[in-house]
């Protein structure tokens, strides 16, 4: 089955909206409840399909998961050594931050293990993990050229790093930090940009100590997780959607509430800013070690921006959705440094590039960024080649387009944010959504 969103223009957003749970901290949650030792409860718990593949995983290696049902879960830890073998491979499905932090895990027990992944997924650099976790100590295979599926063996003891880590990824970093749990002496891990630190918090939150000092990180092994409560806020990389939506349609004025405001994800809301939005972060609170506000966007006259690579990791998952704030910006948009948006879900430079190009904005791709060239948006069929971010980034561009824009392929919105057309609809955006067989 596949899915297509139609969405005819005269759109607008109003009102308050709460979006899902974070992604990331999610599956972080998951991860570290099934490894700790007790019960620990998660609240506001992503029920995308990225988090339930990994909470399959761990429910596969024994680790007794109730929920998760309207976002809570509750999760009966096994300990850092109580994972059991799974009978098959464990499916990933299209989520690399399951795949590249579950490897960092498995790296370390005693059995064997193997991780599978969709298409998309089949496609991702894995060396980046399975570089480091070899110089640990484990023992990876990876398929052709470095990527899925991972065969990882066990029965491998890992010993601590001191590594400098050539990509900025919170994923390498976490993949790391969840093996360094394990190791024998400490591993410390040097950034080239400060990525997002959920991993660090969480940790902590679950009782375990780590050091971090800038781009330095340091974690000792051999120490216990211990269950906890823990609520995981609104995901910033989906209500980047509506802060852009709302910036870009003629009379919009949005409140979202209780979205998670990292300080390492807080770059889009900066860009935007930058641009000229109308952006009001208040409220601001902490949830299970994170920070958490509201945020306020009003339509707002956008002007093109520089983007430069010191920039890119603080909003590396917003680029879509900043792509077509920059086709409504005036002037041009340059963003620089950014080759690794073409290793994410999708190429993002190139799909997004295609994308507006179809809706008659210019906009020329480079190898490490692309330029795009405000202007008038019109309707068209634009394709999300199974990217669930690119397909809500061309849903919302449609507040600011001169006839309907079909966006094909959409079924993978599921796996980062469920009820997405939803919830857009009811805030003022009506989003069509076509079923069809093929
Ligand atoms: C994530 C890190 C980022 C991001 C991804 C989620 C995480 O990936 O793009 O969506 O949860 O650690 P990289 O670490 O590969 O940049």
């Amino acid at each position: 089955m596949s899915i297509d969103y139609l969405i005819k223009p005269g759109g607008n957003l109003r009102g308050r909206l709460r979006v899902p749970g974070d992604k990331s901290i999610s599956h972080r949650a998951v991860i570290l409840a099934s490894l700790a030792q007790g019960v620990s409860h998660i609240d506001g718990l992503l029920q995308g399909e990225d988090v339930l593949a990994t909470v399959a995983a761990f429910r596969a290696m024994g680790v007794h998961i109730e929920g998760p049902q309207g976002g809570r879960a509750t999760i009966e830890g096994a300990g850092l050594q109580g994972l059991q073998p799974p009978v098959v491979p464990l499916d990933m499905g299209n989520s690399g931050t399951a795949m590249r932090l579950l490897a960092g895990v498995l790296a370390a027990q005693r059995f064997d293990s193997k991780l599978v992944g969709d298409a998309s997924l089949q496609r991702r650099p894995m060396r980046r993990i399975t570089e480091p976790l070899i110089s640990m100590g484990a023992m990876i295979a990876t398929g052709e050229d470095g990527r899925p599926p991972l065969s990882i063996s066990g029965g491998r003891s890992l010993h601590g790093i001191d590594y400098v880590m050539p990509v900025a990824s919170a994923q390498v970093k976490s993949a790391l930090l969840l093996a360094g749990l394990y190791a024998k002496g400490s591993t410390t891990l040097t950034e080239p940009a400060i990525t997002r630190d959920h991993t660090e918090r969480m940790l902590r939150a679950f009782g375990y100590a780590v050091e971090s000092e800038g781009r330095r990180v340091r974690i000792l092994g051999g120490g216990n997780l211990f269950g906890c409560e823990m609520p995981v806020p609104g995901d910033l990389s989906s209500a980047a959607f509506f802060l852009v939506g709302a910036a870009i349609a003629p009379e919009a004025d949005l409140l979202l509430e209780g979205v998670g405001v990292n300080p390492t994800r807080t770059g889009i809301i900066e860009l935007l800013q930058r641009m000229g939005a109308a952006i009001a972060v208040s409220s601001r609170g902490e949830m299970g070690g994170e920070p958490v506000a509201d945020i306020r966007v009003r339509s707002s006259k956008l002007r093109g921006i520089v983007i430069d690579r010191d920039d890119v990791p603080r909003a590396i998952d917003e680029f879509p959705a900043l792509f077509v704030a920059a086709a409504c910006a005036e002037g041009q948009t340059v963003l620089r440094g950014a080759e690794e948006l073409r290793v994410k879900e999708s190429d993002r430079i190139a799909v997004m590039a295609e994308g507006l190009t179809q809706l008659g904005v210019s906009a020329r791709e480079r190898p490490d960024g692309i330029t795009i060239r405000g202007s008038r948006l019109s309707g068209g069929h634009v394709q999300s080649h199974g990217d669930h971010r690119v397909a809500m980034a061309f849903a919302v561009a449609a507040l600011a387009a001169g006839g309907t824009i079909v966006v094909h392929d959409c079924k993978n919105v599921n796996t980062s944010f469920p009820g997405f057309a939803t919830l857009a609809s009811q805030a003022g955006l009506p989003i069509e959504v076509e079923e069809s067989t093929e």
